[in-house]
């Protein structure tokens, strides 16, 4: 089934920067309506002065009460949604030599496993009327090999991964097309300010999303990410090594 990028009502998660921004443009550029969703009023309201076309919703996807409204929120108020795109996220860097307290690390799981568990669990029911729907879970190269001073982040990356092979097993034959984004380092914001200014270009990268997306591709996997997406576990093993040792870190 190929996923066309006009005319479709789209839910974006974080979308009001990096990545989930980036997507959005692209929907809304290629005819379809963009719902940007995020925790930051100003970036959203921001986001919105630039596409005024867009809808913008204050949520914030770490908490399981603000999910249930989102959902209802935007199943309501744009019935025609059939497109939900799982791009909140959130990086952190961890000593786990230096114990922290668990709110802390409950959060980043929160909002980078829980709420797209959750979320698409609450949008499925009426995805599933549509003809044609799709869930599509940005996920991460790390899910394949982790990045070790992000150790939350990389598991959190990792159970997404294997949610998403499950979710689109269990989905196969109905309307409801279950698609992974793999994004290698990427130029945003993630972690903070800085952190990623090493990774490829957003916009180079969205571009090519998006290609691949038109052309029906269901695992969308770029640069590092994909070659981490096909290695085998000696390669795996070989590229944590690397990744991880001190001069790669
Ligand atoms: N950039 C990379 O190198 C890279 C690589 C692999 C995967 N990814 C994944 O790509 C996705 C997008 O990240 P990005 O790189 O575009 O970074 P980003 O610019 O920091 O975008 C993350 C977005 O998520 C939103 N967000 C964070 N916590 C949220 C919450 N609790 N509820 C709702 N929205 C929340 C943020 O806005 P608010 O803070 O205002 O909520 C922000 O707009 C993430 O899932 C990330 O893990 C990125």
């Amino acid at each position: 089934m190929l996923m066309q990028l006009k005319g479709n009502t789209v839910l974006i998660t974080g979308g009001a920067s990096g990545i989930g921004l980036a997507i959005g443009q692209r929907f809304l550029a290629a005819g379809s309506k963009v719902i940007l969703a995020g925790r930051r009023l100003d970036k959203l309201s921001e986001a919105r002065s630039a596409h005024p076309e867009m809808e913008i919703i204050q949520s914030d996807v770490g908490d399981a009460n603000q999910r249930i409204r989102l959902i209802e929120d935007v199943t309501a108020r744009f019935p025609d949604l059939n497109v939900l795109v799982n791009n909140a996220g959130i990086q952190r860097r961890l000593d786990l030599t230096r114990p922290e307290p668990f709110d802390a690390t409950r959060s980043e799981i929160s909002i980078n496993l829980e709420g797209p568990i959750h979320l698409s669990m609450l949008a499925l029911p009426h995805l599933m009327k549509k003809k044609k729907a799709a869930i599509v879970q940005v996920t991460s190269g790390l899910a394949f090999t982790p990045l070790a001073f992000v150790p939350v982040y990389s598991a959190t990356k990792a159970a997404m991964r294997s949610f998403t092979l499950s979710l689109r097993h269990q989905l196969r034959g109905s309307p409801v097309e279950v698609i992974e984004i793999i994004p290698p380092a990427v130029q945003t914001d993630l972690g903070g300010p800085g952190h990623h200014d090493f990774g490829a270009p957003l916009q180079e990268f969205a571009d090519d999303v998006m290609r691949r997306l038109d052309q029906g591709e269901t695992e969308i996997a770029y640069g590092f990410a994909m070659q981490a997406s096909k290695a085998s576990r000696q390669d795996l093993d070989a590229i944590f090594q690397r990744m991880n040792s001190p001069a790669g870190s």
